[in-house]
């Protein structure tokens, strides 16, 4: 599988009047080729310089200019804009956005989204030099730097109103780069392969019956895409679920313990291994080739183990490989966890109580204890899944760090 380091990521390309709009055409059509979905607004200036048109053909996407819009592409555009971008580049951001967004002002859509969003800030400035040299420019980066944005510095070299200094907008593909950087760094499992199971496994019965459980794979898939977000390859191995294939994942569907363990078997090479799925711990022992029909009398089902995957992959743990298993409970969580934690050979369990209406099966948040093989352990507060995923795999790149 391809894996495109920006695919999955939103980002606002806000366009504004300057010469150098036309070079913001190549920034969108990298960042794009980088696999990112790029919106673009545009102030009215700066359609002066390029169409609307050229940048809905390089973004795929409609342009976002006006905001009193009859019918608007987006649900109170602004507000839209701002939450759906993880990033909001400015480029070429003449003097005068700089000006508007240090102060505050907000009267077209460009200056309302940067007004309105929480996402990162980025401003590739261009402009005469005397323009770029002045105080008040000079002041205005200073308080948008200190508000945590951040300018990509321009380039000296030959300007368009014939003069030569610093103020040329750096090249696209070095933009480009910038941002790309900004979402790989920090990225702690790059160059580490990490495979997650996830679900429930379904044991059949017969040709129309299974017995499953009701685990939906949410805490796995979290788990496989905080890993991919954070630069691993990532091999998520589900049983049945309703999700839809994370993004920059490898997954791999199977349906019984027996297909999971053979596929997490082929996949075992990886650096970390985390056991989300809910596994049948037992199986049919017969299961009829035809529709089992009733009669009047009981059912008796006979039931065989199903091996343990993660306990097998314990028992072969490779040196520096990281184990990560969960432990759904009931009651006596720390005794059960840590029973878990040593038998299976993990670095560390993950568990939960799932009598509460708040965390585990169903539900998209968790109340979790962490468990650590040297002993420690690590209450967590009712969180997200996403957000524990996250949290989980910070604890991953640790073991890993301390192999
Ligand atoms: N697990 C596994 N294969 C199994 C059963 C469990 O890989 N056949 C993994 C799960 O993915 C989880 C951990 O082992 O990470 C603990 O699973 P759990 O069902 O809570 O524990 P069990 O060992 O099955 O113990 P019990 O059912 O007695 O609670």
């Amino acid at each position: 599988m391809e894996t495109l380091p920006l695919k999955g990521r939103e980002i606002v390309v806000g366009v504004t009047g300057g010469i150098a709009a036309y070079k913001a055409v190549e920034v969108v059509r990298r960042l794009k080729k980088l696999g990112a979905g790029v919106h673009v607004v545009m102030t009215r200036e700066a359609t002066e310089f390029v169409t609307e048109l050229t940048f809905r053909e390089i973004s795929g996407q409609q342009v976002a200019q006006d905001m009193w819009e009859k019918a608007p592409q987006y649900h109170v555009e602004h507000i839209a804009l701002a939450r759906l971008a993880e990033l909001v580049l400015v480029v070429p951001a003449t003097a005068n956005i700089l000006a508007k967004a240090a102060a505050g002002l907000a009267d077209d859509l460009l200056s309302t989204t940067l007004l309105a969003t929480k996402a990162q800030v980025y401003y590739a400035p261009a402009m005469n030099t005397g323009m770029w040299e002045n105080p008040a420019t000079q002041a205005n980066l200073a308080v948008l730097r200190q508000r945590g944005a951040r300018i990509i510095e321009p380039a000296s070299g030959a300007l368009a109103c014939d003069a030569t200094g610093k103020g040329r907008l750096p090249e696209p593909v070095a933009i480009a780069e910038e941002i790309l950087s900004y979402f790989q760094k920090g990225q702690r499992l790059r160059g580490r392969k990490v495979l997650v199971t996830a679900g429930g496994t379904e044991e059949p019965l017969d040709p129309v019956r299974f017995l499953g459980n009701r685990s939906t794979g949410r805490m796995g898939y979290a788990l496989a895409e905080a890993a991919a977000r954070a630069g691993a390859e990532a091999v998520l191995v589900s049983g049945p679920t309703a999700l839809a294939d994370p993004v920059n994942v490898r997954v791999i569907r199977v349906r019984t313990a027996l297909e999971m363990q053979r596929a997490v078997q082929a996949e075992a090479d990886a650096d970390a291994v985390i056991g989300a799925a809910a596994v049948a711990d037992y199986r049919p022992a017969e299961v009829a080739e035809q529709k089992i029909k009733k009669n009047d009398g009981e059912l008796t089902l006979r039931l065989v183990r199903n091996p343990d995957i993660l306990a097998g992959l314990g028992a072969e743990k490779r040196r520096g490989q990281v184990l990560v298993g969960f432990a759904a409970e009931t009651e006596s969580i720390a005794e059960y966890a840590r029973r878990k934690l040593e038998k299976k050979n993990l670095d560390f369990i993950v568990a939960n109580d799932v009598s509460q209406a708040d965390a585990g099966f169903g539900v998209p948040t968790n109340r979790v204890q962490i468990f650590y093989r040297d002993g420690r352990r690590e209450q967590q507060p009712l969180m997200e899944k996403q957000a524990l995923a996250g949290l989980i795999l910070e604890r991953v790149a640790d073991c890993l760090a301390d192999k």
